[in-house]
């Protein structure tokens, strides 16, 4: 059969309840805006069409979306206003319509292909899920034979109603002939906006076939109003990354205290310690260790590493085999390879670094002199010593030594000892009063 699905995707809405300047579909939940977690689930369902219905602060998302159709809603006067608003644009008038909300990112792929399947029989098909302390979702209304009725808004609902507890995701799937209902829909309610729920009980009243499909886990249908439903999908989502992870055989000991992003990769044998924040783009390799506080985002990390505790990792960074980055460092933009060690109070950045090389404690260095950044140098077997601050552009030759607390702002030649810090002078003491 010929796939005649088109898919609405809501994003209209002001978000008031956020209490943010960002609009609420921006805001992200494990690194990635939720409207991107609904346009994503969209298209794996295949559709003919996804269009997003945007207000005029989300035009940008045009063009990184260039293949989807973007509708613009001003004012924004309801989730039913917001159909009208596409179905009076909708030239493909057998199609049939599945409307997801942008601020339900959650949403179960196999609910939709569900209630995608259900859209062959039924005229309206709504997806359900059982939630005892409802607050806020509007509610599914079924006479005694189970067959649904009307969704009452949880703002409009009689005490009867709130005894049920059988709630709306929101998720809504419309066959054509139900779709042409959208314009009978009033703003006769406390909100005095046109609900798209209220298409419900319309078809009721034609006798078209209302089909209630009930959510596989109530968690996948919760709606994202404000901060703190933000915060529980986050956790939600967190969890599944470290299931999956634990599934790759990543040991950790405490992992409610990891977060990880969804592009996190993980060879095998790897431990992370408790509290480690791995952000985006982030590969890792086998064997790899991460101590405790450690903060990683934009690197390779490769077989064997040792990171931490309290390392910060940033972009660019690539950690060969075997090399060890210890507390209190920071390297950016920066390439470390086999076997050497920065082990305490460094930063690095904008820094090619040989093979075995030690980088003694509080080495810095110095790549902006705040204007432009440059490069440092620091070639294979290469010692640095404490406290030395390498003024970049700077390259120290293979094998060569700093003497600790130097300022290097020469290059030094491979297997020389540079030292740059004044000789010492001792004095001979009169005795101290106290
Ligand atoms: C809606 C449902 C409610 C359901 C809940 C599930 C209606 C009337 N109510 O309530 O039954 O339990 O979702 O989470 O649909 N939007 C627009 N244009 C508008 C208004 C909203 O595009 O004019 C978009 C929003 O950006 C949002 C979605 O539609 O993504 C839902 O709107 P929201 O105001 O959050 O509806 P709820 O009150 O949560
Ligand atoms: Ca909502």
């Amino acid at each position: 059969m010929a796939n005649n699905l088109q898919i609405l995707i809501l994003a209209a809405g002001k978000g008031t309840r956020m209490y943010s300047d960002m609009p609420k579909v921006l805001h992200k939940v494990i690194g990635i805006p939720m409207i991107e977690h609904v346009i994503s689930k969209a298209y794996s369902l295949k559709p003919k069409s996804i269009t997003v219905l945007i207000n005029k602060n989300l035009l940008f998302l045009k063009k990184k979306y260039s293949n989807l159709k973007f509708l613009v809603q001003e004012p924004q006067l309801g989730t039913g206003h917001a159909v009208k608003i596409f179905q009076k644009q909708n030239k493909n008038r057998s199609a049939k319509l599945l409307v997801l909300y942008a601020d339900n990112p959650l949403i179960n792929i196999n609910d939709l292909k569900k209630i995608k399947n259900e859209l062959n029989k039924n005229d309206v098909v709504i997806l359900g899920f059982k939630e005892i302390n409802n607050s806020s979702y509007g509610i599914i209304v079924q006479d005694k034979e189970g067959s649904v009725d009307q969704i009452v808004e949880f703002k409009d609902a009689s005490i009867e109603h709130k005894k049920i507890d059988i709630c709306n995701s929101g998720i809504i799937a419309l066959s054509s002939k139900s779709l042409n209902l959208i314009n009978k829909i009033e703003n006769n309610n406390v909100k005095k906006e046109y609900y798209l729920t209220d298409i419900v009980k319309l078809s009721k009243k034609y006798n078209y076939k209302i089909k209630l499909v009930t959510a596989a886990d109530s968690k996948t249908a919760l709606g994202i109003n404000n901060m703190s439903e933000l915060g529980i999908a986050e956790k939600i989502m967190q969890n599944q990354l470290r299931t999956k992870a634990f599934k790759k055989g990543v040991s950790m000991i405490d992992p409610d205290t990891v977060y990880l992003s969804p592009d996190t990769s993980f060879g095998k044998n790897v431990v992370i310690e408790p509290f480690v924040i791995i952000g985006p783009k982030v590969k890792i390799g086998n064997g790899v260790v991460i101590r405790s506080f450690s903060h990683l985002e934009g690197s390779v990390i490769k077989n064997n590493v040792v990171i931490g505790p309290y390392a910060r990792i940033r972009p660019g960074t690539i950690l060969e085999n075997n090399s060890k980055v210890g507390n209190f460092v920071e390297i950016k933009n920066s390439k470390v390879n086999k076997n050497s060690k920065i082990n305490h109070l460094s930063y690095i950045g904008d820094t090619i670094m040989g093979e075995a090389v030690n980088v003694g404690a509080g080495t810095i260095t110095c790549n902006y002199d705040g204007v432009k950044k440059f490069k440092t140098k620091i070639k294979s077997k290469a010692f640095i010593g404490s406290n030395s601050s390498l003024v970049a552009p700077v390259t120290i030759g293979k094998g060569s030594v700093v003497g600790a607390g130097s300022v290097i702002t020469k290059n030094v030649s491979d297997n020389s000892l540079a030292l740059t810090r004044s000789g010492q002078k001792n004095f001979k003491l009169k005795k101290r009063k106290k």
